[in-house]
């Protein structure tokens, strides 16, 4: 029998956050993860809270599930708190508490906002660019048990009560399709409030609401040109009674000190402009004039769902040197999103100019890349002592700065780069033998910091920044791995579904905004489009997040139903736009379509998967009368594929894409597949093991080669260093994952291509490959509730390990390569069941604990009995 501090459980969660206050659902599932003995099984937990209201409820339910399960409570209504915590028990009862949790609603209900929001005075911040101040006073009479406040804005905000920060977040409140959904703030400002007199205050810029968005001149003003503050501060009483302090009428504005803010061009901040006091008691005297009143449905307003933004790390300097035009120039040693902090004194109005760029070029920074990003940041000092100094309401994509004015001092102690991204919480680690992969996999994870950036972006340094849907979508099972952003990728599918068009199509990018003829309006794309299938199934497989395949159903369907229409009778989508293999190392610098495969042959190929991968959808989700509907639909996509690009059973298309979409999306039968195979491997291999694949093939050529028996190839493909592969980029000094193989061409002059970044994590989608066959886990069954342990060897690798915190809990890989035999060690949570396949296709089946398998490898090795030891 198992005893109770044996027993621990963990990360109690409602939905998909820790951090529940605020939580916009009225039942929201729970989840939590149980380390215990090996033998130990769930067979039942109980919930226990209490509310505010003294009352306590428990439940019991008899199951082993503890991910997502449902509320076992009455439905929450606005507002209520329960203190929640959880108690799993095997058979006999051996069980524990989990830490408790703090659940409370949000503002549920539309009717619950007295609040309207607050715009700054004619006159105050009505130019693109500039930055306001808004702010109130107000008088709490009794003693305070509570307080919350519930903020959004029109643009960005940072608020201020009594002076002080109430909270950590920056560019609240990100990126959403802001007519369909705002979201709001649920901050525990209980600590800030004061007795008698209080203030509040807010800085209000553009960000995303009212800055220029977009490339080729791009749009500003798109969702309106008002910035605006919604705050509703609600002060809970030891009577019971609540003191409401809303934005309103009684508010007032100012201009503050930051003369001009965006995203892509920087921040000015002019000290001498500053308004000492602005957010405390009577520091609103000089010339704050009254607010207009704006409007917004409360409908709209929801809660968030991921964590918000934030300073995440500071890096300094690791070089500091002088330029011949005696500019100080710094290198932070990795190619980050974010921005500097700066400590400087010197006289009053002199101005300090800071620029950024990714690389370097004639010994300066190299900012064409940026295109229409000025990416430039002003401090004008205020004189008289040390100041402190880092942007508010902006970001660049950088490694590199370039400081005009610097007044002196060792930048080594003056100068930090702040590294700024949605804060999600690290999951997966990978490890292995060869320190170029390793600085692979460190630049796909950079990559995907840089790009978590309230929506999944492209890039973070030029005048794009947008959430592109085919490089998330391919990008998706990688950034699973690395990160929880299970509640990130779930609310961006929301806008995804909001902007999708009533006849299917899904737009380039999302939120949607402007993007000249090519992109506006939205065409179907196939890989692109594709990502309202595929990235909810990687969602469920990856976090057994059922919801959002229920949620996004309709409009899945509503895709792939678009696309059959547009294919036609013979199945074949052979018409309209499409971007194909997307930056194939063949394309020319400026056309990155231009790929060597047949653009038709992408988007069939991508039509039978999306088709194929929804087609069990209707069994996760109860639906038995649709299930046969889309395998009949991918069967016969399949079948169109295979007259128009097969003949005797080969590819017409004799391309490395060509041949791993086919043999990935099990485009043909088994034969075909390993001739595919050996032709593909050919292919690399005639290449030199350089990568020919672009957006399309390149997340799935290493799969392609291993599933057909060239895992070898795979690992020459992997570990070549000549351009175009993956660790070219290493070996030139990269940093994160380039958008093109050749961002830096191999004279070490920067790619004249228009479009040339340094940090796109699409191409860096092999990190899913390292971690399921290199390591060697991945999951078998939704959230990892099974798990495949299948370690591949090779390319002269004598050690891999890789760790995912999966939604049961820590799951594990390590293996080690000494004297022709494999030793693996594998970890599995307690809920999870382990399927072990060492080389020579030996299998076992483990549950939970730690175990210990070894097997002979290399030339002539005979597979020996198990030797297999729990290891706890
Ligand atoms: C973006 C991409 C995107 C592509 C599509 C680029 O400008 O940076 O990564 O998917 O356009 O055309």
């Amino acid at each position: 029998m198992s005893r109770t501090d044996e027993i621990g459980v963990h990360d109690l969660r409602a939905e998909q956050t820790a951090a529940a206050l605020g939580i916009g659902t009225a039942a929201p599932r729970l989840g939590w993860w149980t380390s215990a003995p090996p033998a130990w099984r769930q067979q039942r937990y109980v919930v226990e809270a209490l509310g505010d209201d003294g009352e306590f409820r428990t439940a019991t339910v008899t199951s082993g599930d503890s991910v997502l399960v449902p509320w076992p409570f009455a439905p929450l209504v606005s507002r209520q708190h329960l203190r929640v915590r959880v108690r799993p028990e095997d058979a006999s009862g051996a069980g524990a508490w989990s830490a408790p949790l703090d659940v409370e609603a949000g503002l549920l209900e539309p009717g619950d906002w007295t609040a309207v929001p607050v715009e700054p005075a004619d006159g105050v911040a009505d130019s693109t660019g500039s930055a306001a101040l808004v702010r109130a006073e107000f008088t709490l009479t009794q003693p305070v048990v509570s307080a919350r406040l519930h903020v959004t804005a029109h643009g960005v905000h940072e608020v201020e009560l009594n002076g002080r920060r109430t909270d950590d977040a920056v560019l609240a409140p990100g990126w959403t399709s802001y007519p369909s959904r705002l979201v709001v703030t649920t901050l525990d400002v209980t600590d800030l409030l004061l007795p008698g007199a209080n203030a509040i205050g807010a800085v209000l810029a553009d960000g995303w609401y009212r800055g220029r968005l977009g490339f080729g001149g791009g749009t500003d003003r798109l969702y309106g040109d008002r910035l605006a503050l919604l705050a509703q501060l609600e002060v809970r009483h030891p009577d019971g009674s609540v003191t409401t302090v809303a934005t309103d009428d009684r508010w007032t504005s100012a201009a503050g000190p930051i003369v001009a803010s965006g995203l892509y061009d920087g921040e000015h901040h002019d000290a001498r402009l500053e308004r000492p006091g602005w957010s405390s008691v009577g520091g609103g005297d000089d010339g704050w004039r009254p607010v207009r009143l704006g409007a917004r449905d409360p409908a709209t307003l929801v809660a968030a769902e991921a964590p918000p933004i934030r300073r995440t790390q500071r890096l300094r300097p690791v070089a500091a040197w002088t330029s011949p035009e005696g500019l100080l120039l710094l290198d932070f040693g990795q190619n980050l999103t974010g921005r500097l902090r700066i400590r400087v004194r010197g006289d009053a109005g002199s101005v300090v100019r800071i620029r950024h760029a990714e690389v370097l070029e004639h010994g300066g920074l190299c900012t064409r890349p940026l295109r229409d990003a000025a990416a430039t940041d002003v401090y004008v000092l205020r004189g008289g002592g040390e100041e402190e100094w880092e942007p508010r309401f902006t970001l660049h994509g950088f490694r590199y700065a370039e400081i005009d004015g610097w007044p002196g001092g060792d930048p080594a102690q003056a100068v930090e780069a702040v590294v700024v991204h949605s804060d999600l919480e690290r999951t997966g680690r990978f490890a292995c033998s060869d320190p170029r992969v390793e600085r692979l996999h460190e630049n796909v994870l950079w990559s995907m910091r840089g790009n978590f950036v309230s929506i999944p972006t492209d890039c973070p340094q030029r005048d794009e920044r947008l959430g592109w849907t085919g490089d998330i979508q391919v990008f998706a099972p990688t950034a699973a791995f690395l990160h929880d952003c299970a509640g990130f990728l779930s609310s961006w599918l929301r806008d995804v579904a909001a902007e999708q068009e009533a006849d299917g199509t899904v737009p380039w990018y999302v939120p949607t905004i402007p993007g000249g003829s090519w992109w506006t309006p939205s065409r179907p794309g196939a890989v692109w489009g594709d990502v309202a299938v595929l990235t909810p199934w990687t969602l469920w497989e990856r976090f057994g997040d059922r919801a959002v395949l229920a949620r996004q159903w309709s409009r899945a369907v509503a895709w792939v139903e678009l696309v059959e229409r547009l294919s036609g009778d013979d199945h074949l989508w052979d018409e309209g736009f499409q971007l194909g293999d997307w930056l194939d190392p063949a394309a020319p610098p400026e056309d990155p379509s231009l790929a060597r495969t047949d653009r038709s042959l992408v988007a069939t190929a991508y039509a039978a998967h999306t088709a194929r991968t929804l087609a069990p959808t209707p069994a996760v989700l109860g639906n038995d009368r649709e299930a046969d509907r889309f395998a009949r639909l991918a069967d016969d996509v399949r079948q169109a594929f295979r007259s128009r690009w097969t003949v005797d059973g080969r590819l017409t298309e004799d391309t490395q894409t060509a041949l791993a979409l086919a043999i990935r999306f099990g485009l043909l039968d088994d034969a075909e597949t390993a001739a595919a195979g050996d032709r593909l491997a050919a292919l690399v291999r005639e290449a030199g093991h350089t990568i020919a694949t672009g957006f399309a093939g390149t997340p799935l050529i290493c799969d392609a080669l291993t599933d057909t028996g060239h895992v070898d190839t795979a690992y020459a493909l992997l570990l070549e260093e000549s351009c175009p592969s993956w660790l070219y980029a290493v070996r030139m000094g990269a940093t994160t994952i380039w958008e093109r193989w050749d961002s830096l061409l191999p004279d070490g002059t920067v790619n004249p291509g228009g479009m040339t970044s340094f940090n796109h994590y699409a191409l860096g989608a092999v990190a899913d490959w390292l971690h399921r066959v290199v390591a060697g886990v991945a999951p078998a069954a939704p959230g990892y509730r099974a798990i495949r342990f299948a370690p591949q060897p090779g390319g002269g690798l004598t050690h891999a390990a890789a760790d995912v915190r999966t939604p049961y809990g820590p799951a594990g890989i390590e293996w080690r390569l000494a004297d022709g035999e494999l030793a693996v060690e594998v970890t599995v949570p307690t809920g999870a069941t382990g399927e072990v396949v060492l080389p020579g296709g030996r299998r076992e089946a483990c549950g939970p604990g730690r175990h210990r398998f070894f097997a002979p490898v290399g030339a002539g090795a005979e597979l020996t009995g198990p030797r297999s030891s729990p290891a706890r």
